[in-house]
């Protein structure tokens, strides 16, 4: 798969149509990965469902969608776009995740971003390569903070994963001090912290995986302007998605990041993205979190 520019938009409410889609292709953007889907329709979470926190967004939507049958028909729309259209699946057990791999692959997806598998290590080594065998179009695991996120990384690798996609939201919890609720309307209250807040730690945890394995990392997490992206790439990632920023600022800032990314280009007399991705990894050294605290020089 090739993408015009290392800019994809990230699994979220701008993906949930083809229209939208559409508008986000006209801005610029290199492919986007479609809003997460499931075998059965979802309801979503109470609202509020999403509140500004930190600079960025607190959500918790509880992944509604109509159900990956009906989605098909988004995916046939979305791809008249002609970007790479990544479909996002998510399940509850193997056969709900191979099923809806099919739907979307036979619906024309280019590729599928699986969300979920990291809730159980020995799930995903028992339904990743199931998906393998069912699907031909490359898998991305999507990951979420972890201890030992690399080695994750690294087994998602050996068991069939194609591409990394990390870090998603942050787990969170805002409290509105007037009625000492919490803001969101998620049954725990609490939801995933996404935007500028988590792009240190999304960036320190692409750089640990892309020293763990030799399949593609996309970056995600706070990217919002051209040096963040242009830091992805420093520490290794093959492309960068971004979904708050374009949020908070709208589609504009797609064509601003990719400028931004080719005047670094020209100023350092960089001619391709590889004459600069992952340079910044020399400087860097790994260690696993429990050494971290007797770490002496
Ligand atoms: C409102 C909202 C809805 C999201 N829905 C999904 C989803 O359905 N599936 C998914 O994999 N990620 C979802 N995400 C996570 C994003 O894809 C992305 O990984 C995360 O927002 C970090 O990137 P950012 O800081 O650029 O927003 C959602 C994020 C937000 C803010």
């Amino acid at each position: 798969m090739t993408f015009k520019n290392p800019l994809i938009i990230a699994s979220g409410p701008l993906t949930r149509d083809a229209k939208a889609v559409n508008r986000l292709a006209r801005a610029g953007a290199a492919g986007v990965v479609m809003k997460s889907v499931s075998v059965q329709p979802r309801e979503g979470y109470p609202f509020p469902r999403t509140v500004p926190e930190g600079g960025g967004f607190l959500n918790a939507e509880g992944l509604p969608n109509p159900g990956c049958q009906r989605f098909r028909e988004v995916i046939r729309d979305a791809k008249k776009s002609e970007i790479p259209i990544i479909a996002s699946i998510f399940g509850f057990s193997a056969g709900d995740y191979i099923k809806s791999a099919r739907a979307m692959e036979e619906a024309g997806s280019d590729a599928l971003e699986i969300i979920g598998l990291l809730r159980d290590l020995k799930e995903m080594k028992k339904i990743l390569p199931q998906i393998k065998k069912r699907v031909k179009i490359p898998l991305i695991v999507k990951m979420g903070l972890r201890d030992n996120l690399p080695s994750i990384a690294k087994t998602a690798e050996d068991y069939g994963a194609d591409a990394i996609t990390a870090i998603t939201s942050i787990p969170g919890l805002s409290i509105n001090i007037r009625n000492c609720k919490p803001r969101l309307g998620s049954p725990t209250g609490a939801g995933g912290l996404t935007g500028p807040p988590i792009k240190p730690i999304a960036l320190k945890n692409v750089a640990d995986i892309t020293r763990h394995v030799k399949i593609p990392v996309l970056a995600s997490g706070g990217i919002s302007n051209g040096p963040d992206a242009i830091e992805m790439l420093l520490v290794g990632a093959q492309a960068v998605q971004i979904l708050s920023c374009a949020m908070s600022k709208g589609v504009r800032i797609i064509p601003k990041i990719v400028r931004e990314i080719e005047s670094y280009m020209e100023e350092k007399g960089y001619k391709t993205l590889t004459d600069f991705r992952g340079l910044s990894l020399t400087y860097l050294r790994y260690v696993p979190p429990s050494e971290t605290f007797y770490l002496r020089q």
